[in-house]
């Protein structure tokens, strides 16, 4: 019986103890015993399979990662302790001195970051691409890159893009297509079924779902997934086995709290539209946006994000963020509680002026994650400080 996202979430592969307890047991542990010399020399021999050091690998850890590349649809994956460190290991394990990275100019500021900052230090070189102009991504390969990189939807402006596409793209060039699947998550969408090499996950997001822990995940084939492996081990960005075992918890309940996400977020969006005081909304199942069709294809719903443009630009942005009495103001997104963010001046504050404008975040852009409050709750909270901070 090939069984659905929702059982598979719920399954977990760690053994119970003696105790049989119904919720897997946490392996709080640096190391592990071996039984005498020679099991300890088989192990490190890579004869025999098993666990000796946690930075290495740890049942907790190993449980949340395959369970998530199950519901990925990938052969196997790699717990990390960050979303940044996930995507730093994928950067750093699968590329050389004189390679070359594609990315889309829509993706979240450390991730732009490290690509601008960090990797030409080992002379691997970039060119940014506007996610929506597919005779820019075409004309881009000319630079015969090893690793394309997106996030769809983008962080913070909700772009798109046709992974499908993309990835046939890349395959003609030889070069990967790693995917930032975050706000997605693998519920509403599975980039390695529509042809990405890799997806990464900033766990910390949607998968925690109540602003706990951090975590993030490398998923994709075994033979993509080794070096990146490798990386992990030896270099140590490896994830604690108490969040392990908390996402790996949370992963069970990822379909009804995205569920609840997606229609809180569609009912935001579509309050928003045709409220006075906001001039734009940006939310992938809004009919008549601009990525809807792309949206109803890629994506089961439209995620629990939603963008909007204020009138008043920064002033009545900042105004109107203060003016919040249910929503939090943090750096943090795809929690239960509500949050509110200013990208200009927060994650993409890094950015100049032109370079913020180039991915749709004018200084009267708000993000808003939509919780799992009682949506009348929400939206009553925006409207009032929408009508107080008026001009
Ligand atoms: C799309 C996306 N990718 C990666 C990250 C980084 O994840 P972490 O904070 O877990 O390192 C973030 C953080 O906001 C994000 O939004």
């Amino acid at each position: 019986m090939k069984k659905k996202f929702e059982t598979l979430a719920i399954e977990s592969r760690l053994s119970t103890s003696a105790f049989r307890e119904q919720s897997p047991p946490i392996y709080m542990t640096s190391s592990y015993s071996f039984e005498n010399a020679e099991a300890r020399a088989a192990l490190f021999s890579g004869d025999q399979e098993g666990y000796m050091y946690s930075r290495v690998s740890n049942p907790n850890t190993d449980d949340f990662a395959t369970k998530l590349a199950v519901l990925e649809g990938a052969e196997n994956g790699i717990a990390t302790a960050s979303g940044m460190s996930a995507i730093f290991a994928v950067f750093a394990a699968l590329l050389k001195s004189g390679d070359h990275i594609l990315a889309s100019k829509s993706i979240f500021g450390s991730s732009r970051h490290v690509i601008e900052h960090i990797l030409p230090q080992w002379n691997i070189g970039h060119t940014w691409v506007d996610i929506h102009d597919t005779k820019a991504w075409t004309e881009a390969f000319k630079m015969n890159p090893q690793l394309v990189f997106v996030e769809t939807p983008s962080n913070p402006s909700l772009d798109l893009i046709d992974i499908d596409w993309l990835a046939q793209l890349c395959h003609e060039n030889n070069a990967l297509l790693v995917v930032d699947n975050t706000f997605a998550t693998p519920y509403l969408q599975q980039p390695i079924l529509l042809g990405a090499d890799l997806v990464v996950h900033s766990a910390t997001k949607y998968i925690d779902g109540q602003g706990r822990v951090l975590g993030g995940a490398i998923c994709g084939s075994q033979k993509q997934l080794e070096k990146c492996l490798e990386f992990v081990r030896k270099t140590g960005p490896s994830q604690s086995p108490f969040n392990g075992w908390v996402l790996s918890k949370s992963l069970e309940t990822l379909a009804v709290r995205m569920d609840r996400h997606c229609s809180n977020a569609l009912q935001l969006a579509t309050h928003l539209k045709s409220h006075k005081e906001i001039e734009k909304v940006a939310y992938p199942h809004l009919p008549n946006s601009s990525d809807y069709e792309l949206a109803r294809r890629q994506m089961r719903q439209g995620g629990g994000l939603v963008g909007c443009f204020v009138k008043g630009g920064l002033s009545r942005g900042r105004a109107f963020l203060n003016a919040l009495q249910l929503h939090s103001l943090t750096a943090n997104l795809g929690d239960t509680r509500s949050i509110a963010t200013h990208p200009a001046s927060t994650t993409h504050s890094k950015l100049d002026t032109k370079q913020q404008l180039e991915i749709g975040i004018t200084p009267g852009f708000l993000r808003f994650s939509v919780g799992l409050e009682h949506i009348d709750d929400i939206i009553a909270d925006i409207d009032q400080a929408l009508f107080k901070t008026k001009s």
